[in-house]
C-alpha cells in the first residue's frame, strides 16, 4: 500500500517537506539547571529524527521569568546556540527539519522553576485546577519585552541553525492565557474585547516574522500552536480560536498546528456539534498546512487524516515508543510497529531519566505502557 502521507508537501515558503509525519514538542525536562542541553536530550533527537519530514524541539523559554519547568531547554540568552546547535544538527543530519518551539509559562509554570516561586501572567487569575497559584499581572514594560524576547529567541534559532521556530499559542501557556477571558481580566490595550485578547499572539507572531524577515531567510518556517477550547466559563470556545487562526493565516506563516487531545475530534464545549475541529480550521486556513496532534498511532489514522485535507500528522508519544515508525512504514513492515512501551525499553530508546518519571507516575499500569490515555492539553502536568 503506498501512502499519500508518505509524499513530500511544500509549505507556503517553497520549503519541501518530504513526508507528512511530524514530531510534535514533548518537554524532556533534561536540560541541566542552567536551560543548557545535555547529551539525553541529543540521543533522543538523534534516534526520532530519521523518519518524520519535520521535528519540533521542546518548547524553550524565551525569558527566565517565562520558563516553566525544571529542566526546559533555555533559548533566553546567546550562551545557549551551542547546545541548540547540537539538537539541530542531528535533527538535519537524519534527514528532518528542525524546528523549535519558542514558549513563554506564565501561570501554569512550576513555582519551583521561576524566580522567587513567583508566577506572571495576563491578570492577577489562577489557573482553576485546584491549588494553583495566583499569578502577578505582567506589567505593560514586562509584556512589550517579552514580546522581543520572542524575536530574540528566533534570532538564536537561526544562528543555531534550526529550519524554523514554532510560536506555543496552546496548551494554556501565557500566549494561550492572553487570548482567555478567564485568564486575561486587563482592561488596556491587551485584554478586553476578542481582537485586544489576540493582540499579544498576533504581537509575538509579527515579531518573529519581522526578526525572520532582517536575520533569517526567506526559507526559515514560522508556525503556529494553538489549543482550540477551554473548559472553564468563560473560556476560550472555539468559534474565537477558529476567527484567530483566519486573522494568523493572513501572515506569512508556513503551518498552523492544532493541539488536541484526539486529533479528529469534536469540540468538547459544544457536544452538540459534531463536526472534527480540523474542518472548521481547514475552512478558514486556506494555503496555510494544518497538522493535528492527538492521539494518533496508526498508519490508517494518517492516511484517512491527510486523505481529508490535513498537511501534517503530529504523532507525540507513538514516536517515543516506536522511533522507527515511518522507517517501518515505508518498508512495509507494519506488523513491527511497536505500540506499547516496556521499562525495560527505557535505555534502548534513548529516554531521558525525567521524562521516565513522568510515564511511569502517568500511565501507573506496571510494566506495559500503552498510549490509549489522551493528552490533555487543558492540564497542567508537572
Ligand atoms: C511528555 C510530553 C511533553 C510534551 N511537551 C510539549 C511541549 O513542550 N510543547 C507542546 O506544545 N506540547 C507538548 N506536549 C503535547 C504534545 O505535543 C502532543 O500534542 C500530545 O502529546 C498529543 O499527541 P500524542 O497523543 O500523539 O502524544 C507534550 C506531550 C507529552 C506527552
Amino acid at each position: 500500500m503506498r501512502y499519500k502521507f508518505l509524499e513530500s508537501f511544500q509549505l507556503p515558503n517553497g520549503v519541501i517537506v518530504k513526508n507528512r509525519i511530524v514530531l510534535p514538542p514533548m518537554t524532556l525536562r533534561s536540560s541541566y539547571a542552567t536551560g543548557d542541553v545535555t547529551d539525553a536530550e541529543v540521543d533522543f533527537y538523534r534516534l526520532r529524527s530519521g523518519g518524520p519530514g519535520m521535528v519540533i524541539v521542546e518548547m524553550a523559554y524565551v525569558s527566565k521569568l517565562g520558563k516553566s519547568y525544571v529542566g526546559q531547554i533555555g533559548a533566553d540568552s546567546d550562551d545557549k546556540i551551542d547546545g541548540l546547535k547540537k539538537i539541530a544538527d542531528v535533527i538535519k543530519a537524519q534527514g528532518a527539519l528542525p524546528i523549535l518551539q519558542l514558549s513563554f509559562g506564565g501561570r501554569i509554570a512550576q513555582q519551583e522553576a521561576v524566580l522567587d516561586g513567583q508566577l506572571v501572567a495576563p491578570s492577577q487569575v489562577p489557573d482553576h485546577h485546584a491549588g494553583m497559584p495566583i499569578p502577578r499581572a505582567l506589567t505593560s514594560d514586562e509584556i512589550a519585552q517579552g514580546v522581543l524576547d520572542f524575536g530574540l529567541a528566533t534570532q538564536r534559532a537561526i544562528a543555531a541553525g534550526f529550519a524554523g521556530v514554532e510560536i506555543h499559542g496552546a496548551n494554556m501557556y501565557l500566549i494561550q492565557q492572553f487570548f482567555s477571558p478567564h485568564a486575561n481580566q486587563r482592561q488596556d490595550q491587551w485584554g478586553g474585547s476578542l481582537e485586544r485578547r489576540m493582540a499579544y499572539g498576533l504581537a509575538v507572531l509579527d515579531e518573529i516574522i519581522a526578526t525572520r524577515d532582517q536575520y533569517g531567510s526567506p526559507s526559515f518556517i514560522v508556525g503556529y500552536r494553538q489549543s482550540p477550547e477551554e473548559p472553564t466559563t468563560p473560556g476560550i470556545r472555539f468559534p474565537e480560536a477558529v476567527q484567530m487562526a483566519e486573522v494568523i493565516a493572513q501572515r506569512p506563516i508556513d503551518y498552523f498546528h492544532l493541539s488536541l487531545k484526539s486529533a479528529s475530534q469534536s469540540p468538547f464545549m459544544a457536544k452538540e456539534d459534531k463536526e472534527p475541529l480540523f474542518e472548521k480550521y481547514l475552512s478558514v486556513l486556506g494555503a496555510v498546512p494544518l497538522v493535528v496532534a492527538g492521539l494518533i498511532r496508526t498508519p490508517a489514522q494518517v492516511e484517512a487524516l491527510v486523505q481529508a485535507g490535513i498537511a501534517g500528522a503530529a504523532i507525540g508519544r507513538e514516536l517515543i515508543i516506536e522511533p522507527n515508525w515511518v522507517q517501518k512504514v515505508m518498508a512495509g513492515d507494519e506488523l513491527g510497529l511497536r505500540y506499547a512501551l516496556s521499562p525495560l525499553d527505557f535505555d534502548l530508546l534513548k529516554i531521558p531519566k525525567p521524562l521516565r518519571q513522568w510515564l511511569l507516575t502517568r500511565f501507573k499500569n506496571g510494566l506495559v505502557m500503552t498510549t490509549d490515555a489522551g493528552f490533555d492539553p487543558q492540564m497542567p502536568w508537572h
